[in-house]
């Protein structure tokens, strides 16, 4: 049995999926003629209580016309330490859009306002303009953490009061909808644009997309052209983004409660430590204990037994992501792997 916990960009389409994508009416996306993708952003639009909505090819495009769509060359962002995109998007904001990235130290990859007062620059020649506050929620690198309500409404009063846009990376934001119990509309309602990627969680093959006022996607739009990423009949994919919204939403809360099974599991492995009360979504996060060897070490040992699992930023740490393709058998398997691995001399 191969447990594939790396990712939950790892998943695969399922038959009826892809029977939905096979049947999907088509036109050309790029002059705005595919019936499929039409209709997939204006149910997001409308689930999110947003005007308008842009289909993008991944979560990273979609975070990169947002910031496009919010910023002029010059501007600055704010975001937290650990954000996707401070780390992980190749310095896009400031090749795409010339905005540079400033990152705040929040806690477990959330901003309050007392992290960010007196973080704002402008009128004055020397600075990038701050013109953008950037959240993630649920976290990636953090954790997978998320957000209360009333935490994303205190962040998000305080940045429009201080003239500033706010745009929410939210790859995961159905996962941190399902353990809040909030809706999408909620979270939305608080931020000028709000990304979601359907590769993750969601289970489709691609696709993403960005939702905001009518002015603002619009600027989207045209980001998407320059960046490469309008399609044609895009609708073939889109077809999965609304079979997902139907289909996979509701089943997130599984694998939640398979991350906590695991993490309960890799608590009573010798050389783990792990924090459970910071397991809240799809994301466990684990060290190992340097006397047993390195992340790197039980990521090659696990790999050879078949469970696959990524080590992640420093020497010690790794995470495991549980996922549409990952059931409790699973699970079970990689508890006794990990297990016997970390039970043996390295
Ligand atoms: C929080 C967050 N935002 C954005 C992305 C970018 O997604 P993609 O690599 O599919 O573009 C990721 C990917 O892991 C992510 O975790």
């Amino acid at each position: 049995m191969l447990v594939e916990l790396r990712s939950d960009t790892f998943t695969k389409p399922t038959l009826a999926m892809r029977e939905a994508m096979m049947s999907a009416e088509v036109g050309d996306d790029m002059v705005g003629e595919d019936p499929t993708v039409n209709r997939l952003e204006a149910h997001v639009a409308e689930m999110f209580g947003k005007e308008a909505a842009v289909y993008a090819c991944s979560a990273t495009q979609a975070n990169q016309m947002a910031i496009w769509a919010n910023c002029e060359r010059g501007d600055e962002l704010l975001i937290e330490t650990t954000g996707h995109i401070g780390i992980y998007e190749s310095g896009a904001p400031a090749v795409i859009s010339g905005v540079t990235t400033r990152c705040i130290p929040g806690e477990c990859g959330r901003l309050d306002v007392e992290h960010l007062q007196g973080q704002i620059r402008r009128g004055d020649d020397h600075y990038a303009t701050t013109t953008l506050l950037c959240l993630e929620n649920s976290t990636n690198i953090a954790g997978g953490r998320t957000y209360s309500l009333t935490q994303l409404q205190r962040v998000c009063n305080w940045a429009h009061t201080n003239d500033l846009r706010t745009h929410l990376d939210g790859a995961r934001i159905f996962n941190a909808c399902a353990v809040r119990g909030y809706s999408v509309a909620d979270i939305a309602k608080q931020f000028d644009t709000v990304s979601v990627c359907f590769s993750k969680g969601l289970g489709c093959p691609m696709g993403a997309i960005l939702v905001g006022d009518q002015k603002t996607i619009a600027r989207a739009r045209r980001a998407r052209k320059l960046m490469g990423g309008a399609l044609r009949q895009a609708g073939i994919l889109a077809a999965s983004g609304l079979y997902a919204l139907d289909n996979h939403v509701d089943r997130l809360a599984e694998d939640h409660q398979n991350a906590k099974r695991l993490a309960a599991g890799l608590a009573e492995i010798p050389n783990v430590n792990i924090d459970l009360d910071a397991v809240e979504t799809n994301l466990v996060y684990f060290e190992v204990n340097p006397e047993w060897g390195t992340a790197a070490d039980l990521e090659k040992r696990a790999a050879e037994n078949g469970v696959k699992l990524f080590s992640v930023g420093g020497s010690q740490r790794l995470r495991a992501c549980t996922h549409l393709d990952i059931n409790e058998d699973h699970v079970d398997r990689a508890i006794q792997v990990f297990r016997e691995c970390l039970e043996s001399v390295r």
